[in-house]
């Protein structure tokens, strides 16, 4: 019982804060959506939802259920989200498969959308197209989380990685190097929005090939935001607080030559790592293919494995959020 007025205390707390600052934040498709605040409220949420993310009871959202739709591959996200949501007491529905489900017949997105809309008080989706999630929002009736559209977004891995970053080293004065992908890695994209936000440095360390879009570049500087490029990641290993790393995304090329051309560009080793800050911590959205030598799972830098936890309160304070908005 205790527990549980806890948690009405936490939810109401939250909602008031909510709408404090205005928070209109019914569907979760974009970083840009979100001011500083909002974010310092959802990670302030995050932690107060850390002992339910490592096994505290909870029925805050019993009685409700979220819908999951990835129309691409996913570990993480995928049961991070359902995790968050049966820790809380909520239940989890699955498209499954998009072979076994009507997708195959050839059903639209915005139908299979209003449909799963009359069976769940939210839908967690990710789909290759870039504004997908977007789009779905318009004809959904309950919120829409982006769990990834194609090259474009992917807000909630931000909102970890910003967790994490605070957790584990600081968001404040924070010097940062965003290494590999930076053309396809929608994660990358997201956590450039969100960074600027902070005013953190940032070096972007890519191959040519792949250097962040200069559509992003340009808002990112629009909004004072102070960024570097460099194509090699020595230039900037001594120099910074968080090593943030991904993959090449292999399956976003046109032209898979053009991919083994850019495969294995970066990889960090123990080497590379004897000219790194003692702060430095290392973190990566993983998968993980090459860019990042498994020796260096066992340093005092690595954090990827504890940033895959910290999606999981991340993600409650989201699904708590949004089921209140609903
Ligand atoms: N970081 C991330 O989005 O991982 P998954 O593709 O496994 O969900």
């Amino acid at each position: 019982m205790k527990w549980a007025f806890l948690h009405l205390t936490i939810i109401n707390k939250f909602k008031f804060e909510c709408s404090l600052i205005g928070m209109m934040l019914r569907h979760i498709i974009s970083m840009r959506d979100f001011s500083r605040d909002e974010i310092d409220t959802i990670l302030a949420k995050a932690k107060e939802f850390e002992p339910i993310a490592r096994g505290k009871e909870s029925n805050l959202l019993s009685g409700k259920i979220i819908a999951t739709l990835f129309y691409e591959p996913s570990t993480r996200t995928r049961l991070s989200f359902e995790t968050a949501m049966k820790r809380l007491g909520g239940k989890v529905i699955d498209l499954g498969s998009i072979e076994s489900s009507s997708v195959a017949k050839g059903e639209s997105l915005a139908d299979t959308i209003r449909v799963i809309g009359n069976y769940a008080d939210a839908i967690v989706l990710r789909h290759p197209r870039e504004g997908s999630a977007r789009m779905a929002a318009e004809y959904s009736n309950v919120p829409i989380i982006n769990a990834g559209d194609g090259a474009g977004h992917h807000p909630t891995q931000t909102l970890l990685d910003l967790y994490t970053i605070m957790r584990e080293s600081s968001l404040s004065e924070l010097k940062i190097a965003l290494v590999g992908d930076l053309k396809y890695g929608r994660t990358v994209h997201s956590l450039a929005y969100a960074l600027s936000l902070y005013h953190a440095d940032m070096t972007l360390v890519s191959p040519a090939q792949l250097k962040m879009p200069d559509v992003i570049k340009k808002d990112l500087k629009k909004q004072g935001a102070s960024i570097r490029e460099t194509t090699n990641i020595e230039d900037v290993i001594g120099d910074i607080d968080v090593l943030y790393v991904t993959r090449i995304q292999k399956e976003r090329f046109p032209d898979p030559a053009e991919y083994q051309k850019m495969a294995g560009s970066y990889r960090i080793t123990e080497e590379l790592l004897k000219k790194a800050r003692d702060n430095l911590i290392i973190m990566h959205p993983l998968p993980r293919v090459d860019e990042i030598d498994p020796a260096v799972d066992r340093t005092k830098y690595a954090r990827y494995f504890q940033q895959s936890f910290y999606g999981v309160p991340v993600r409650m304070a989201l699904l708590a959020m949004a089921m209140e908005a609903a």
